[in-house]
């Protein structure tokens, strides 16, 4: 089974072909990490993957979405340090998703009027939203370059630049968020442009020692999104500006979140956590026709991933719906894939790598989506493994399983 060999990205070599994909942790305390980020990340290099990827970190203050996310700065290398050291001692890589929220922020968290690649009013944050001028734009694209180094500092062996779901990257490159009239918008090259900027900082700042992944559309996911041919033009944009390895993925968070992670939004748990009475109530009234179901399937991207596989060279990461040993074959040994990452089976089982060389066939994941319901106000952490849920919380996930279960 090729999961089990070694596998490159750019200047480094994993020990398998397994990589915990970027999935938030929302274990940060005021941006910096925490014992807990620490102690689950070497939990998942324990269990066996050849990567585990810290996900979602900020390249600066207006980049940030959450208090528990992580802002990669100086100030908290030494932290950081700890836990690469951890996760080498255990025999994994350590990555960590480098991004830019854009228009997905607060005022309060963002430190001023947040941001994006046009201005407007964002329903899903909400927020009104400043477009980005040049000089601003060229300050950002620095930040991921500094931001690599910081990495580097940290001890980390690669980054995984954050181009995909909506997040500042994306909201140039997509033309229903995007509708600057300068040389930032309009045609696709333009809007790649912001793209280019950031992934020349990246590659010259990460040098001959470090690994750069992308994490990339391959439809945004809505009517008057990026459609498959336009993101194909990117990954080629981006396999030209020296990406080690790319990560199909696709979905927006303001517009199409569900088409990311597949399954139903469990709306009452995510409202149950939220502190504030106005935003809990809103999105219990008007969740469901804002963040429509995507069905759930093994696999979810193969289709797609396997158009870009026909035009595009360097390594290419599937995520999207890994959870068997079988779903592991068919990606790595009969379509030639490179490396799969998984999100959700490693959430529920983070030594489901160890546990599939012990012959295990299947992780425990149910796709009920709890851990993203969560995600919005407590840290990351899988309903299975919790026994004190409230009784709403116990109802709305068993009611999701019994209609997944007649689909
Ligand atoms: C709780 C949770 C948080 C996530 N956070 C991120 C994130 O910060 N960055 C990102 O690129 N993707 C994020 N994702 C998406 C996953 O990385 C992955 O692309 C998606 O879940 C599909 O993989 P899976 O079917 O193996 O879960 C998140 C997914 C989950 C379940
Ligand atoms: S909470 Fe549900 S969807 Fe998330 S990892 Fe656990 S079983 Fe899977």
């Amino acid at each position: 089974m090729k999961l089990f060999t070694p596998g490159r990205i750019g200047p480094v070599t994993l020990r398998n072909r397994a990589i915990r994909s970027a999935a938030f942790e929302g274990m940060g305390k005021d941006n910096n990490p925490t014992d807990m980020l620490r102690d689950y990340h070497w939990s998942v290099a324990e269990g066996g993957v050849g990567m585990t990827t810290l996900a979602y970190a900020s390249v600066n203050r207006s980049g940030i979405s959450f208090d528990t996310q992580l802002w990669l700065r100086p100030e908290i290398v030494g932290p950081l340090r700890l836990i690469t050291d951890g996760i080498h001692q255990r025999g994994a890589k350590a990555s960590i998703q480098i991004g830019h929220c854009g228009n997905m922020t607060h005022w309060r968290t963002a430190g001023g009027m947040p941001v994006g690649a046009s201005s407007g009013f964002n329903l899903y944050s909400p927020t009104i939203v400043r477009g980005l001028k040049p000089d601003e734009i060229k300050q950002i694209a620095k930040d991921f370059g500094d931001a690599v180094r910081t990495a580097r500092d940290a001890g980390f062996d690669c980054v995984e630049v954050h181009a995909g779901h909506g997040y500042l990257i994306s909201q140039f490159l997509s033309p229903y968020t995007n509708h600057r009239r300068d040389g930032f918008g309009g045609s696709l090259d333009n809007r790649m442009r912001m793209m280019r900027m950031c992934m020349e900082e990246v590659m010259e700042a990460a040098g001959s020692d470090m690994g750069v992944l992308v994490k990339t559309n391959m439809r945004d996911g809505f009517k008057g999104g990026l459609e498959i041919d336009d993101c194909i033009t990117v990954a080629k944009e981006l396999e030209r500006l020296g990406a080690h390895a790319l990560v199909l993925s696709g979905g927006f968070v303001s517009k199409a979140p569900m088409y990311v992670m597949r399954g139903e939004m469990p709306i009452y748990s995510m409202t149950h956590y939220m502190p504030q009475l106005w935003l809990k109530y809103g999105v219990r009234m008007f969740g469901k026709m804002m963040i429509k179901d995507e069905p759930f399937r093994e696999l979810y991207f193969l289709d797609d991933a396997r158009r870009f596989k026909q035009e595009l060279k360097l390594p290419l990461v599937y995520v999207g719906g890994v959870v068997s040993r079988q779903g592991m074959e068919t990606v790595l040994d009969r379509e030639g894939f490179d490396f799969v990452q998984m999100g959700r089976a490693l959430i529920n089982d983070p030594a489901f790598v160890r546990h599939l060389s012990e012959g295990c066939e299947r992780c425990g994941c149910d796709h009920v989506n709890y851990c993203i319901a969560r995600m919005y106000s407590r840290e990351m952490a899988c309903h299975k493994h919790l026994d004190d849920l409230p009784k709403g919380i116990v109802r709305e996930i068993e009611g999701i399983k019994a209609r997944d279960g007649k689909r």
